[in-house]
């Protein structure tokens, strides 16, 4: 039981809207405290939420609470929302890529550093290096992190193997974490996010297609592996749209929710053909064309937008305000990985807000409900609602908002991070 807080926010405390789309992202609900009454939330036992609502309410409703009730939170003065959703992260790797952020600054572009074999490509060489321990150890230390800043539900990579090998260790290294670390997680292959070394982006294509899918679905088949989503990086100079829309079908056909890298650097339209297949979400589209917006928002993909990464290449930022006028559930990400080394979803959100114009409700709903829908999770994660799973974050703040408007500084921030009824 959580009590007394002034402000529990829940993102529209509605367990048939899967996601909020277009103006419906403006609005959270807010279950406000007086001075006399707080507010509560209570976690039954297997996790889930049984309650959310004024301390005078949940007496009545549950008369012997405080009887039965095994630990109970003192929120007062504080404020309390879902726990965050991270839609996109790249998590499994060794190295780091400080050398290249000089290089950036220094004018080099994202794709020239790339084509120069820098890059995706330095760290598949440093990941194809590292043992499953090395690589499993930084990616709970990265988990911990990222439960430390509110986020409760994470989408997790492979893509720094492009073998068939290395792809499986990371995809197990994700596998082992699920079991271990307190966090859900969502995980995705993305077997085609460059082209290795020595082959064309044909043959990579093929070796996607005819090799690392049917390997990965036999684990699949066994329990030995848990893939839930298939990304390709769909770009210029990386796999073109046919060859994009090969891996996603082929992935679709193995089971695989299509989650993939669209209109990040250039105007391929990859978010039309996204639409056609029927992804689930696309992220980055940063140029993402009208008539994409259009499709996506006809097909009901969600449109993850990822600002730790056009802030740091200095894009052009993605057309977020059409995107959600036009209807489109908009969903964010932390993009976590060597090139955009952030993994705190309240900093996504502020920048969110100051560079593509969100307001804090629009970034809450698309930190939460709306990441949880390009998960695929948004019937149990993702709202304060009686049911879901019990996660939430806990705000050193009488209003929920200090947790977008006070950015770098986490520790303070946030009180607490609670997942399926415990603090972690
Ligand atoms: O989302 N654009 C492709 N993939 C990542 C970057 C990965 C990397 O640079 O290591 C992204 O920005
Ligand atoms: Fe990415």
């Amino acid at each position: 039981l959580v009590h007394s807080a002034s402000q529990v926010v829940t993102v529209r405390n509605d367990a048939k809207i899967i996601a909020a789309r277009g103006q419906e992202m403006r609005h959270v609900d807010i279950v406000e405290g007086t001075e006399q009454c707080g507010v509560s939330v209570l976690i039954d036992s297997n996790g889930k939420i049984a309650f959310v609502g004024l301390d005078t309410d949940v007496a009545f409703e549950f008369p012997d609470v405080h009887k039965e009730v095994e630990r109970t939170i003192d929120a007062r003065g504080k404020s309390i929302v879902p726990g965050l959703v991270d839609a996109h992260t790249h998590p499994v790797w060794v190295g780091d890529r400080v050398h290249e952020f000089a290089m950036k600054l220094a004018g080099a572009t994202y794709m020239e550093v790339h084509a120069a074999g820098g890059g995706i490509h330095y760290t598949v060489e440093k990941t194809r290096n590292a043992s499953e321990e090395e690589l499993y150890c930084s990616l709970v230390e990265r988990l911990y992190s990222m439960l430390s800043t509110g986020t409760t539900c994470v989408e997790c990579k492979s893509g720094y193997g492009l073998d068939v090998d290395t792809e499986i260790k990371m995809l197990s290294v994700i596998e082992k974490a699920r079991k271990e670390v307190p966090i859900s997680i969502s995980c995705t292959y993305c077997g085609a996010h460059a082209v290795p070394k020595g082959k064309t982006s044909q043959e990579a294509t093929d070796d996607v297609i005819k090799h690392q899918i049917p390997k990965i679905r036999e684990l699949m088949s066994k329990e030995e592996l848990h893939v839930d989503n298939i990304d390709v990086f769909c770009e210029k100079g990386v796999f073109d749209v046919n060859q994009s829309r090969r891996i996603l079908q082929a992935g679709k056909d193995a089971g695989m929710n299509l989650n993939f890298h669209g209109d990040e650097l250039s105007p391929l339209d990859g978010a039309k053909m996204g639409a056609e297949l029927g992804a689930l979400a696309i992220s980055h589209l940063e140029e993402i064309s009208d008539s994409g917006i259009d499709a996506m928002t006809k097909a009901g993909s969600v449109g993850v937008v990822l600002p730790t990464t056009a802030y740091i290449l200095r894009l052009t930022p993605p057309p977020v305000r059409k995107m959600i006028e036009s209807g489109m559930a908009v969903a964010l990400g932390s993009d976590f990985n060597p090139n955009a080394y952030c993994m705190s979803m309240p900093m996504v959100m502020h920048l969110a807000c100051v560079i593509f114009r969100m307001s804090m409700p629009e970034a809450l709903v698309a930190a939460t409900l709306n990441s949880a829908a390009a998960l695929g999770r948004s019937g149990d994660l993702g709202t304060l609602s009686v049911g879901k799973c019990g996660d939430m974050v806990i705000i050193n703040a009488p209003r929920w908002e200090h947790l977008v408007y006070q950015f770098g500084c986490h520790n303070e921030t946030i009180s607490s991070v609670i997942r399926n009824g415990d603090v972690v």
